[in-house]
């Protein structure tokens, strides 16, 4: 099969479900030839979709003014919306901050590796595996610094990775990062959808204590750990509070 690039794949689905309900299969391809799945599409699109666990850590923890970070499509910030006082999304993609905004959510349209909005939220999200966002450790640690100079003590950060840990097919994977000089849990993986693909991209999955370590050293700490019930994916929620 010719694979055809198409910039912003994922929001282009996102968008064409928006306008059509058309759902494709979707999937992570990784540079092994391995195709992951992912959530489809109307995940990502509906809020009515939020998993159980989802909804008993924003409940649990999120309050104030709620930054969510890399907002996509704006599911969990307008399930979240009449529960705090403001939501605040960003994401890279305008085709992304267009679907959201027409939720009626604000949205700044930002890479959170070069800017993020002069807000100072109490509750930060990084959900839908946001931590792996950034790309790797530094990145993340990067923006864990950003973060906390623009929020107060106390603040949270609310995030979602999966542990490459308990994986199998994973700690093989993992075995090739290390022989190599990467951190345990990079990902190299572009989007796919039939023969079209998006670039090449790195994507970490943190198992906690990597995630707590990288906390500690830019002023968070680790508050709550949550796995979620039988997820393929071995998916949990971090909740990290400002010192
Ligand atoms: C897997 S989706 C998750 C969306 C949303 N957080 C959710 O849980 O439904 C990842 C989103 O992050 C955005 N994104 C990826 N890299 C980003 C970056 N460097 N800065 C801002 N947004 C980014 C993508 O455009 C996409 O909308």
């Amino acid at each position: 099969m010719a694979l055809r690039f198409t910039d912003d794949l994922f929001a282009r689905v996102c968008e064409q479900y928006a306008a059509t309900g058309k759902v494709p299969e979707t999937s992570y391809e990784l540079e092994d030839g391995r195709l992951i799945p992912d959530y489809q599409v109307p995940f990502y699109v509906d809020a009515s979709q939020l998993r159980d666990l989802e909804k008993v850590v924003l409940a649990r923890h999120a309050r104030g003014t709620v930054l969510d970070v890399g907002c996509g499509p704006g599911r969990v910030s307008s399930w979240l919306a009449p529960t705090v006082d403001a939501t605040i999304g960003v994401d890279k993609s305008w085709r992304m901050c267009e679907l959201a905004m027409r939720k009626g959510l604000p949205i700044y349209r930002a890479d959170v590796a070069e800017a993020l909005p002069r807000v100072r939220p109490q509750t930060v999200l990084l959900f839908g595996n946001g931590f792996g966002m950034p790309g790797d450790p530094q990145a993340l640690k990067q923006v864990f610094g950003a973060l906390h100079t623009m929020t107060a003590p106390g603040a949270l950060i609310i995030g979602e990775s999966n542990d490459p840990t308990l994986n199998p097919l994973e700690q093989k994977y993992d075995a090739n990062n290390v022989s190599r000089g990467d951190p345990v849990g990079l990902r190299r993986w572009r989007f796919r959808v039939g023969e079209r693909v998006d670039h090449w991209h790195a994507w970490m999955q943190y198992k906690p204590e990597h995630l707590d370590e990288l906390a500690n050293q830019t002023g968070w700490r680790t508050k709550e750990v949550l796995y979620e019930k039988d997820s393929i994916f071995n998916a949990y929620f971090a909740v990290l509070e400002r010192q």
